[in-house]
């Protein structure tokens, strides 16, 4: 039977710590409520005790949801805990994600700590955590890089502790996608209590594995996948949540699946670009300007007779209204003869052949050839015929 994966969207605390996309608390609920109507599972709403702003807006997402669960991100701190509890009170479902960092960079460098004490302290946190009668999801920051055996020790020890989730982010977007998978197996392979909690995958984008390192992990065990709408976070961002719910709907052989709502997510997709004015490339996977547009004769002409033969997910599916042929002076006449049926003209033979080569002078000016430049070409030719 397929199997669920659980959708945690962390657009609004992991997504906003980019430079310049910060909101307002009013545009945090806004999305929130956009990303409860496209049916993600958890909105990680904030840090709580990083800002004033941060604590108001978990406190208005816990009021303004009412399916998804709503998370509060803490350190392994005993104040970071409490503050992230009350901002949490009026949600229907709370969750604190606390952790601390888990490879030996992280131990040594940033806590100047040993293994020991981060078990210790992971433990501790958790408990706290939990005492407060929220879910509990555990964090081992860094965990791409870490000792696998001490991942699993720690891994083991905050289950014992009561997490309910445990998170393992590849943090600084190491990981190669079948190690990534491989790691996710071992702790499946190897965790006593491994069947007490959840198993979810956060990865970041510095070598462009993101999106393959997710899958990864889900094929390899994880239950849960931690993204953000158009893939935006910290510096080259996290996995973005249309290419993984894209990618489980179209490999049906995984036998995966989201309660996403696909057809919703070009439109929160440009909702969050205008809000953090964050452009989205033109060739971003599944929502960029160009994901299904086609513009070489070779494509188009393949496009044109089925569209199957250069498109594996229908456009209409993730909400784009429709697929586009570009014109340019690479397309060829099939191309060019359809855009012109489509303005209201039919063309054949030797007049398709004459208009392609006026075509072909114009589009070697211009980058693109829109409908008026195709009507000027048009009328000319219908004029010189008369
Ligand atoms: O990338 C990371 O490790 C994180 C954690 C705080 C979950 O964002
Ligand atoms: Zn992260």
């Amino acid at each position: 039977m397929a199997k669920k994966i659980e959708i945690f969207d962390t657009t609004l605390r992991d997504g906003e710590q980019v430079p310049g996309c910060q909101l307002k608390t009013e545009e945090k609920v806004i999305i929130a409520r956009e990303l409860e109507a496209l049916g993600v599972d958890v909105i990680e709403a904030g840090f709580p005790i990083s800002s004033p702003g941060d604590f108001l807006s978990v406190v208005e997402i816990s009021k303004a949801v009412k399916e998804p669960v709503v998370c509060g991100l803490t350190r392994s701190k005993k104040e970071d805990i409490d503050v992230a509890a009350e901002a949490l009170r009026h949600a229907k479902r709370g969750r604190i994600h606390t952790g601390i960092g888990s490879s030996d960079v992280h131990i040594l460098h940033k806590f100047r700590s040993t293994r020991e004490q981060v078990l210790e302290q992971g433990a501790w946190a958790t408990k706290y955590a939990k005492d407060k009668g929220y879910e509990v999801e555990f964090y081992a920051e860094d965990a791409g890089r870490a000792d696998l055996p001490f991942l699993a020790k720690l891994v083991e020890a905050v289950i014992a502790a009561g997490a309910d989730v445990v998170n393992i982010p590849d943090t600084t977007g190491y990981c190669l996608p079948h190690l990534y998978g491989k790691r996710i197996q071992y702790l499946m392979e190897n965790v006593k209590n491994i069947d007490k909690a959840v198993i979810s995958v956060h990865c970041h984008n510095d070598l462009g594995m993101a999106t393959a390192n997710t899958i990864s992990g889900l094929i390899n065990g994880a239950r849960q996948a931690e993204v953000t709408i158009n893939g935006i976070g910290e510096r080259a961002g996290n996995t973005s949540l249309e290419e993984v719910a894209m990618t489980l709907k179209v490999h049906k052989d995984l036998d995966l699946y989201t309660n996403i709502k696909s057809e919703r997510i070009f439109e929160l997709s440009h909702l969050v670009s205008s809000m953090m004015r964050m452009p989205v490339q033109a060739n971003k996977a599944i929502v960029g300007r160009n994901a299904f547009a086609h513009s070489s004769g070779i494509h188009q002409d393949g496009f044109l007779k089925h569209a199957e033969n250069y498109e594996i997910i229908n456009p209409a599916d993730v909400g784009v209204p429709s697929s586009s042929i570009v014109l340019t002076a690479r397309s060829g006449r099939a191309a060019l003869k359809h855009r012109v049926e489509l303005l209201g003209h039919s063309v054949e033979g030797a007049q398709l052949n004459m208009l392609y080569e006026n075509f072909l002078i114009v589009a070697d000016e211009k980058k693109e050839v829109n409908d008026d430049d195709l009507l000027v070409l048009v009328n000319n030719q219908e004029v010189l015929s008369r």
